[in-house]
């Protein structure tokens, strides 16, 4: 068990605030939070919408997978993030049109095709080695960059089939420029206010995801002008027959989804491997443990399909990061109808969320909750607790499809770099967080690098 006081990043408010609310939306939510089942941001400002978290792992269950069909995505969610994924994309639509989108893709993302990409894995996380190995050794490198760089690499491949296919660089700057924007649409939809208002920045950030949008388009057009058929995820959507109606997707899904997948795809494990790497850096036990796991299963050999389940470890030490840092700090739903969520009354216009970060934070839940331990997550005691008390990629039918994508990736990079490099902290940083679409560091995580 490691403990570190940048593993508390805030103070909970007991009132929320306007400046959190713009700085750091977590620091409103209360306290209390972490001791009970629930709590309510309560019309705290006019014309505010009343907004309620679920903290126990029963209620989550009951609103994500029970009573699934009862909710769709609540309206908060959808206006601040539907300017970033698509609303045609898999991620916000419902019903008949999610069932097929749904069944379509899960092929590209069955157990055997995602450990045949371990290669692709390998040599993104050693691109990134190699960089490494150029750099100057003692000034401090990004480790949240550095890892947006790899995991955007990966997914070019395993989305498009090929790599090289666009400025990689520019992508992720005019993605994080954008996300940077997010506060203010989320504080416009909570007031219930056009999100094309401008604010601070705003017309950079349209720009830039025009940007976005046009160059997904570009690559849809490239690799339908190619003629060349592989096994990537464009290939699926554009063979995708809805058995029902027997339509396919149109162009405006196919963009929709091509983006999403490109933004959702690598920016969350992104994030897990950026803390999952500065959370090893503090816990310099564990990082030897993480080592000596990958030396004795593939020695200097690259992980492949057939060795990388072995690394036990090194999973736990991914699970434990998204526990203390779960790239989504929360999932919304919206009632269809005015209901009981156990003993509380919610109204159909209320947005009700899973609160991830306290849930997994939660006193009654876990031992030390603020420490790092990954040993929380040898498969004994992972059988032992409640689905829903930990839970970085959802539940129920709307549960991540890329989980076990992101999970093979993330621990494929993680092996291959904690083998060939000993990361260290960089004294007198203090952690800042700075949550947009992901729970993201103000200013990275800067991190001293060697060679071992
Ligand atoms: C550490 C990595 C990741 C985390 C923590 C994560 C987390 C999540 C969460 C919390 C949801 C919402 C679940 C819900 O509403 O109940 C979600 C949905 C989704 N994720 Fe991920 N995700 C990750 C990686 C990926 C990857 C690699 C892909 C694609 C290659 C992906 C594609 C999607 C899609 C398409 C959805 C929408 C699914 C639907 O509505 O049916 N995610 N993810």
């Amino acid at each position: 068990m490691y403990r570190d006081p940048d593993f508390t990043p805030f103070t909970p408010n007991e009132r929320p605030s306007w400046r959190s609310t713009k700085r750091n939306y977590l620091e409103n939510w209360p306290p209390a939070a972490y001791r009970d089942d629930y709590f309510t941001l309560n019309r705290v400002w006019p014309f505010v919408q009343r907004t309620h978290y679920l903290t126990d792992p029963e209620l989550i269950e009951d609103m994500l997978i029970t009573r699934a069909e009862s909710f769709t995505r609540d309206f908060i969610t959808v206006g601040a993030l539907s300017s970033m994924i698509n609303r045609e994309a898999l991620f916000f639509v419902e019903g008949a049109d999610w069932k097929w989108q749904r069944r379509a893709l899960a092929p590209a993302f069955r157990h055997e095709n995602l450990l045949a990409l371990t290669p692709t894995f390998v040599d993104c996380a050693k691109a990134q080695a190699e960089a490494w190995r150029r750099a100057p050794q003692d000034a401090p490198i990004d480790a949240m960059s550095a890892m947006s760089n790899v995991t955007l690499a990966v997914i070019e491949k395993a989305v498009l089939g090929v790599t090289g296919a666009f400025d990689r660089g520019k992508f992720v700057a005019a993605m994080q420029e954008s996300f940077a924007g997010l506060s203010w649409v989320r504080i416009f939809t909570l007031l219930r206010l056009p999100t094309w208002l401008p604010f601070p920045g705003s017309s950079k950030i349209n720009r830039n995801m025009r940007y976005l949008y046009d160059e997904t388009a570009r690559l849809l057009a490239a690799r339908r002008a190619s003629g060349v058929e592989t096994q990537a995820i464009i290939d699926r959507l554009l063979a995708a027959k809805d058995p029902e109606s027997g339509r396919s997707m149109t162009d405006a899904e196919l963009v929709a989804n091509l983006y999403g997948f490109l933004v959702a795809g690598h920016e969350t494990s992104a994030v897990a491997l950026g803390w999952s790497l500065w959370l090893l850096a503090k816990d310099q036990a564990s990082q030897e443990r993480v080592r000596e796991e990958v030396r004795a299963i593939v020695s200097d050999a690259d992980i492949s399909g057939d060795t990388i389940e072995k690394l036990q470890f090194t999973r736990q030490v991914i699970q434990e990061s998204m526990r203390l840092f779960p790239p989504a700090a929360a999932i919304g739903r919206q009632p269809r109808e005015d209901m009981m969520l156990g003993t509380h009354k919610i109204s159909k216009s209320e947005p009700v969320f899973a609160a991830l970060w306290a849930l997994h934070r939660h006193e009654k839940l876990w031992d030390e909750p603020n420490a790092f331990d990954p040993d929380r997550f040898t498969p004994e005691k992972a059988k032992m607790r409640h689905r829903c008390a930990y839970m970085p990629f959802g539940a129920g039918p709307r549960i991540c499809i890329g989980m076990g994508f992101a999970m093979l990736e993330m621990t494929a990079i993680l092996a291959t770099l904690v083998r060939d490099f000993r990361f260290a902290p960089v004294e007198g940083h203090r952690l800042e967080l700075a949550p947009d679409f992901t729970t993201r560091p103000k200013g990275g995580l800067p991190l001293i690098i060697e060679k071992t």
